[in-house]
C-alpha cells in the first residue's frame, strides 16, 4: 500500500509511501487518505493528524499517468473526497513536508494547520505548465496570503518558492533541517495531547470561518475550469510531453 497509517500516543500520521514515482498521487491513494482522515477525525484518542512523505520528496502532485488515462475529477471523485476530508476536519493537521511538495501536494498545505519545511522544501503550483488551472481554493488563497504580485510568479509562471521564502511569505510555519523535520513536526503535533480538545477545535473553526462560503466557491469555480482544462489540447500536449520526457510544444487556442 503507498499510503501508511499509524495511530500513535494521540497523534494519527498519515505517510505517502511511492517514493519510486515521487510520491504522486493515485485514486487509491487520495480515497485511503480520505478515510484515514475521516477515522482519525472519528477517533476521541486522536488529538491531531500528522501528514508526511519520505525522505527528499513530499508529493510530485496527481499522479500525471492517471490524468492522462483516465481524469477522475468533479465532487465524486477520489481527490475532492480527499480535500473535502482536509477541509472538514476539525482537529489540527500538521504537515511535516519531507522535500518537494507539487501541485496538490502544496495546495494541501494551504489547508493545513501547522506547516514543517524540511530545507529541501519547495512548494511548486505548475498547473498553467500542465495547461491546467489552480485547484482546491489555491486562486483564492495563494493571492490573499502573498499578494498578487507574487502569487502571479508562483501560479502563472509556475515558479517555486523556496521553503526560507515560505515562511517569511506566511506559507509555512518553519524550516527544519531535513534531518530533523518529521521529529519535529510529530513534537508539535503531541502538544495538542495536553491542550483543551474542545477550545482548539472551536478555535480552528473560527480561524476558518471567515474565508470558508469563499472558499467553497472557488473551489466550484476551479472545479469546473480545470475539468475544461483537463480536456483540452493545451494540457494533453503538456501532459504527454511529461511522460515523453520532452518539452511541450503549445499553439494558441481559437
Ligand atoms: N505523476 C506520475 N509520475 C511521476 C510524477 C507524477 N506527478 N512525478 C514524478 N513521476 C515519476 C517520473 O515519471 C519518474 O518515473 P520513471 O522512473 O518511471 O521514469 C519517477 O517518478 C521519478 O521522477 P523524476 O522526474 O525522474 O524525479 P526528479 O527527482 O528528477 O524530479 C519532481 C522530481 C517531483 C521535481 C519531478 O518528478 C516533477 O516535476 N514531477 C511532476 C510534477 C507535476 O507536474 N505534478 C503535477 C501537478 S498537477
Amino acid at each position: 500500500m503507498h499510503i501508511r497509517s499509524v495511530s500513535l500516543e494521540g497523534i494519527a500520521t498519515i505517510e505517502i509511501a511511492r517514493p519510486e514515482k515521487k510520491n504522486a498521487l493515485t485514486k487509491a491513494m487520495y480515497r485511503a487518505m480520505a478515510d484515514m482522515i475521516g477515522a482519525a477525525c472519528a477517533d476521541e484518542a486522536v488529538h491531531a493528524l500528522l501528514i508526511t512523505g519520505q525522505p527528499g520528496i513530499f508529493t510530485a502532485g496527481n499522479d500525471l499517468e492517471d490524468f492522462m488515462r483516465e481524469p477522475a475529477i468533479g465532487p465524486d471523485s477520489a481527490v475532492a473526497a480527499f480535500m473535502r476530508a482536509l477541509l472538514g476536519c476539525e482537529k489540527p493537521v500538521v504537515a511535516a513536508v519531507t522535500g518537494p511538495a507539487v501541485g496538490i501536494g502544496a495546495t494541501m498545505l494551504l489547508h493545513c494547520d501547522l506547516v514543517y519545511l524540511s530545507d529541501q522544501a519547495q512548494l511548486v503550483l505548475p498547473f498553467v505548465n500542465l495547461g491546467l488551472v489552480p485547484e482546491f481554493g489555491s486562486s483564492l488563497l495563494l493571492p490573499r496570503l502573498i499578494g498578487h504580485a507574487r502569487a502571479a510568479q508562483v501560479l502563472l509562471l509556475g515558479e517555486p518558492i523556496g521553503a526560507a521564502e515560505a515562511v517569511a511569505l506566511g506559507l509555512a510555519t518553519a524550516v527544519l533541517p531535513s534531518s530533523d523535520v518529521l521529529a519535529h513536526a510529530r513534537r508539535m503535533a503531541k502538544r495538542f495531547n495536553s491542550l483543551a480538545p474542545g477550545a482548539v477545535r472551536d478555535s480552528k473553526r473560527l480561524m476558518r470561518s471567515a474565508s470558508n462560503a469563499e472558499v467553497d466557491r472557488a473551489i466550484q469555480l476551479e472545479g469546473v475550469l480545470f475539468e475544461a482544462r483537463l480536456r483540452s489540447p493545451e494540457a494533453r500536449e503538456a501532459l504527454q510531453a511529461f511522460l515523453q520526457k520532452r518539452r511541450p510544444s503549445f499553439t494558441p487556442e481559437r
